[in-house]
């Protein structure tokens, strides 16, 4: 099971729901589980994950890593779940989806939230022009989402 995390810039949002979800993955053992994360833009490529992010990642013992990249074609025959993280970021990737098949891997991270079932809105905010509260925030839901995701994965596999 592949799964890509995907937001605007792929140096907030994304990399924290990769490294939130590395850290599940090396907590439980888990095997069979790959994860990465992209950029709907291409504004930020190469760059290392926003220092605000990794720091408060780094607060809860999570490690933020790897580059940012833009989200291509290819993505979509390589990953079996592509995790949006706002509306925005959703109805880009369906945009770029090459088929039907493709179109339905797309989904938002927070849809594996169960607490968040009855919620209106099911966006993970944007915090890059905010303050240092909105990292807090996305790592919130992007924790209980992921511990979501982790359920349903491990309910396919187990099928
Ligand atoms: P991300 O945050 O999508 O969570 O990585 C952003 C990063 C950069 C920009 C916007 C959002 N930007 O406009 O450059």
């Amino acid at each position: 099971m592949r799964v890509l995390f995907v937001c605007l810039g792929n140096i907030c949002r994304s990399p924290t729901a990769e490294g939130v979800m590395r850290s599940l993955l090396a907590r439980d053992g888990e095997s069979g589980i790959e994860v990465d994360s992209a950029g709907t833009g291409g504004w930020h490529v190469g760059e290392a994950p926003d220092a605000r992010a990794t720091e408060a990642a780094r607060r809860r013992g999570i490690r933020l890593e790897g580059q940012a990249r833009q989200v291509s074609q290819r993505d979509f025959a390589e990953f079996d779940l592509i995790l949006a993280m706002d509306g925005s970021n959703q109805h880009a990737l369906r945009q770029l989806a090459p088929d039907e098949h493709c179109h339905m891997k797309v989904k938002l991270l927070r849809e594996f939230d169960p607490a968040s079932a009855e919620a209106q809105n099911l966006d993970v905010p944007d915090p890059y022009y905010g303050g240092p509260a909105g990292f807090d925030d996305v790592l919130d839901l992007v924790q209980a989402a992921c511990e979501g995701l982790l359920e349903h994965i491990r309910s396919l596999q187990t099928a």
